[in-house]
């Protein structure tokens, strides 16, 4: 079984090499060809997969190439977890967007739309050569935002494109938690698109026990999303939120704190991830041990201007070992050996939300066996998720449209729809100002 990951010299393969390493099975991933367009990036990460290793006997044995269709070649899975821009881009995207007064998060409004147009026609051709030279494999989009960029690819994909995301699995599993219950024995009924998603329930045994998280600000306040969004709104909304809804319901202290921060989330990290690489050009540097390290405090400072914003405090120990390794793997057991199992994942629509046409991207629970992710039918949303729902989708589609037409005129037209975009003429301005320092859209003509 042959792996292969675009954006193989990206910081977080080593999460997913490590998880490949737990799977001792019949069926497992025994080849990973890691592509990168940046060779050294790619030698980095080799060796930290080469110490990770150490010591198992059946270790999938490690490829690297700069050649995309080399890589592609006999792949029976492909990850896509390409940066396009790279973080220097995911800076420029936030600064761009603030300067303006509204968010530059990677895929959050304004930021996640330029983000979005940098990254789609990168995407779409990933997704062509994909269908030309491995039309057998599946491809699992790691890509943010990944919503969108999971759409595009499905358009020449179909369903052989998936999308992941950890954010609603960690969110499920500390409602779990904080209720006592065991999360494989909970269906949590989970539902919206990517980063935009509500926990409206959550059933052990046919009982919705998240009526009782709710009538409890003690265990209301016990884990990050409680403590993010406050007991008493959560009450009103009778569903829990995913984390990056923050960004929405408190729009403007988010904006204010991401102003004011010393460093955005993307500068702090083009600078973290630069130390990394340069400490591993150094031939004898103990590789896994930097990457460690630098990992750790990735994860304890991940939206810590919206933790601070919140009063939300640290995270939680539990919280802070990531997790869409774990998703990815078992999106590729479930499929590769017909281990039948429910993962929330981003597919298209096939009728499951009401709201949204079929072939809309949507982030929901799916049985997932050897044919696929099948989107399990869920209720109507409540009208203030709908509402958001369809204006994003909306907007994404606006993406798309831009993308494949090179239309000026559409991409304005995406920002300006977006809710938190507060002006057409903003919308304007943060095209002129988007085109002007990112390379990747001039393909945006003035028509
Ligand atoms: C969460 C999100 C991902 C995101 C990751 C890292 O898991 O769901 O989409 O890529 O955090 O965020 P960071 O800010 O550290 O890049
Ligand atoms: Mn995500």
């Amino acid at each position: 079984m042959r792996l292969t990951i675009l954006g193989g010299g990206g910081f977080r393969v080593p999460l997913v090499y490590g998880a490949l390493l737990g799977d001792h099975a019949e069926g497992r991933v025994t080849e990973v060809v890691l592509h990168d367009l940046d060779a050294e990036r790619l030698d980095a990460v080799s060796r930290v997969l080469a110490e990770q290793a150490a010591g198992v006997p059946d270790a999938p044995r490690v490829r690297a190439t700069t050649d995309l269709d080399e890589a592609l070649r006999g792949a029976d899975f492909v990850f896509s977890a390409i940066r396009v821009g790279g973080l220097e881009g995911r800076a420029e995207d936030e600064r761009v967007a603030l300067a303006q007064g509204v968010l530059g998060q990677e895929t959050v409004g304004a930021g996640g739309i330029a983000y979005g147009l940098r990254t789609v026609p990168v995407a779409v051709d990933i997704a062509r050569r994909v269908a030309r030279l491995a039309p057998d494999a599946w491809l699992i989009n790691f890509t943010n935002p990944a919503g969108l960029v999971t759409e595009a690819m499905s358009r020449h994909l179909g369903d052989r494109v998936i999308g992941i995301c950890d954010s609603p699995v960690g969110l499920g599993r500390r409602i779990a938690r904080v209720l006592g219950v065991n999360p494989r024995e909970a269906w949590i009924d989970y539902v919206g698109l990517n980063h935009l998603g509500w926990v409206r329930g959550l059933r052990v045994a046919g009982r919705d026990q998240l009526p009782r998280l709710l009538a409890d600000p003690t265990l209301l306040g016990s884990f990050e999303e409680g403590r993010l969004f406050g007991a008493d709104w959560l009450r009103s909304l009778g569903a829990v939120p995913n984390e990056y809804l923050h960004y929405y319901y408190f729009n403007r202290e988010t904006v204010c704190a991401y102003q004011q921060a010393e460093k955005t989330r993307g500068a702090f990290l083009r600078d973290q991830q630069a130390r990394f690489y340069e400490e591993l050009r150094d031939p004898n540097a103990p590789a896994l041990d930097a990457w460690n390290r630098t990992r750790a405090e990735r994860e304890a400072t991940y939206m810590a201007e919206n933790r601070q914003t919140a009063g939300a405090g640290e995270r939680e120990a539990d919280d802070l070992s990531g997790g869409y390794e774990k998703v990815a793997l078992a999106l590729m057991r479930a499929i590769a050996r017909d281990e039948r199992t429910t993962l929330i994942l981003n597919v298209r629509n096939r009728g499951s939300l009401s709201a949204l046409d079929s072939e809309a991207v949507v982030e929901i629970p799916c049985l997932v066996d050897a044919s696929g992710a099948h989107p399990v039918s869920a209720g109507p949303l409540p009208g203030h998720a709908t509402g958001l729902v369809c204006a994003v989708k909306a907007v994404e589609r606006e993406v798309l449209a831009a993308a494949e037409s090179g239309s000026r005129a559409t991409a304005v037209k995406a920002f300006a729809l977006h809710p938190l975009v507060d002006s057409v003429n903003v919308a304007r301005r943060l095209v002129e100002d988007y085109t002007r320092v990112h390379p990747g859209l001039a393909y945006l003509r003035q028509r």
